[in-house]
């Protein structure tokens, strides 16, 4: 098992957009490809936020789920999505089968939009999708694995909506177990989502107080 550069705690951070304004989560777009591109838990490790709807752009309700890890046969749970509509959600922008990172994995919300690997697939839609070797993985069910080769669901960034500011909070990662770690429930072992880029270093990305 290689060293890991993990931290001892997730640290709790406001979700802001490019020029440093918290995110409004009802005003964010509705099954758009990325809404905001964030580092958590470290600063080299790329998440995507997404406000999931149906074929009409309406949002939905991503209600809690069991994610299976087909690798491990394991599982955990997912807790759902949050904000008005409890329709958005945060997964890990690196993928798991090895390491492709966004913008070679991005949400296609359409199958209009989907690249060939993910349609000749099924003509998939709504999935997260991943340029390399084309792994699909479904939002809207705690990242779980659609299609291949990935065997291990995407690491999910638990958020936290708070109503009155209607400001958004990453407050920690679940996800897979991988290269035999006993436990995931700590950043300390964050290679649940990105080992390439904790054995690389990188620092907590920036935080604010609880
Ligand atoms: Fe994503 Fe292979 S790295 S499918």
């Amino acid at each position: 098992i290689p060293p890991e550069t993990g931290l001892t705690s997730f640290p709790r951070l406001l979700l802001v957009d490019e020029n440093g304004n918290p995110v409004k989560a009802s005003q964010i777009p509705v099954n758009t490809q990325v809404i905001l591109s964030f580092p958590y838990p470290l600063s080299n490790e790329p998440n995507m936020l997404l406000n999931l709807g149906d074929s009409s752009g309406r949002p939905v309700e991503v209600p809690p789920t069991t994610v299976v890890v087909p690798q491990t046969g394991a599982s955990y749970e997912f807790p759902g999505g949050v904000g008005p509509y409890k329709s958005i959600v945060a997964y890990s922008g690196i993928c798991q089968h090895l390491g492709c990172q966004m913008p070679l994995m991005s949400f296609y919300p359409n199958a209009s939009n989907c690249q060939p690997a993910a349609t000749s697939a099924g003509n998939l839609k709504g999935v997260i999708h991943c340029l390399c070797h084309g792994s699909t993985y479904d939002p809207y069910k705690g990242g779980a694995v659609v299609t291949g080769p990935t065997v291990r669901p995407l690491p999910a960034v638990v958020l936290e909506w708070d109503s009155s500011t209607d400001e958004l909070y990453a407050v920690k990662m679940i996800g897979p177990v991988i290269y035999g770690h006993p436990g995931f429930n700590t950043p300390t072992n964050n290679t649940i989502n990105n080992p390439i880029g904790d054995l690389q270093g990188g620092s907590a990305a920036g935080s604010v107080s609880t």
